[in-house]
């Protein structure tokens, strides 16, 4: 469980350098985590494949440009999105992460970014589904750039282990990430189904 944990606080991690605290809404927008909270349980109350759902946007969006919220972008005149890039099209419950940005911009306008919005929302689907709970480092920084052809980062479902490392490692993930990031996957797909 602990190798899980860290794990997914390295994968909420992947950002820009620059420096996150677990307080950084504390003064600003002390009610943003506990509005996300309910946005994520009244969706997961509706469709039972919403937390599976956010955790794996969380994920794609980490592995492209580092978590900065750049998978919600949609498609813009010549630019096509990360969003619509071939890995992406199955995403889904992105309009949870509109719900909880709406709440959060109700009662703080301006402060919160999509990015710890996503981050948060990640977390709370894993506690959810009953994992466990860690403290989401926050302060992450919006992107503005997502394009598609990037998702070809991605790890493919055809990768044998080399190439799944590999890909993990280019992002600083070790082997110990990968089995314990692809074990909460594996335990999020049962739950969807219904398993054990
Ligand atoms: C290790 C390499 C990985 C590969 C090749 C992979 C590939 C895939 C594929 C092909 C699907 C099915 C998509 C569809 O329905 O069309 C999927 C679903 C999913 N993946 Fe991964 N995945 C990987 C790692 C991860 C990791 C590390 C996480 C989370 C930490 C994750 C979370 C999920 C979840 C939760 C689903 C179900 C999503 C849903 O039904 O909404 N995956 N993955």
């Amino acid at each position: 469980m602990s190798a899980l944990l860290s794990s997914l606080l390295i994968l909420s991690l992947f950002s820009t350098g620059i420096s996150l605290s677990s307080n950084y809404y504390e003064k600003t927008c002390p009610n943003a985590e506990s509005l996300i909270r309910k946005a994520v349980r009244d969706a997961a109350k509706n469709d039972k494949k919403v937390p599976a759902a956010l955790l794996r946007m969380h994920f794609h969006d980490c592995f492209i440009r580092g978590c900065d919220a750049s998978v919600l972008l949609d498609s813009k005149g010549k630019n096509t999105a990360e969003k619509d890039g071939p890995p992406n099209v199955s995403l889904h419950a992105f309009y949870v992460i509109d719900n909880a940005k709406s709440a959060v911009e109700s009662a703080c306008p301006g402060i919160v970014s999509c990015a710890d919005i996503l981050a948060l929302a990640a977390r709370d689907a894993v506690v959810l589904s009953g994992g466990p709970s860690w403290v989401v480092p926050k302060g992450r920084k919006d992107g503005r750039t997502s394009l598609a052809s990037e998702t070809r980062q991605l790890p493919a479902p055809t990768f044998n282990i080399s190439q799944l490392q590999q890909s993990f490692a280019q992002r600083g993930l070790s082997l110990k990430d990968l089995v314990a990031l692809s074990g909460n996957y594996s335990s999020q797909i049962k739950l969807i189904k219904g398993r054990p």
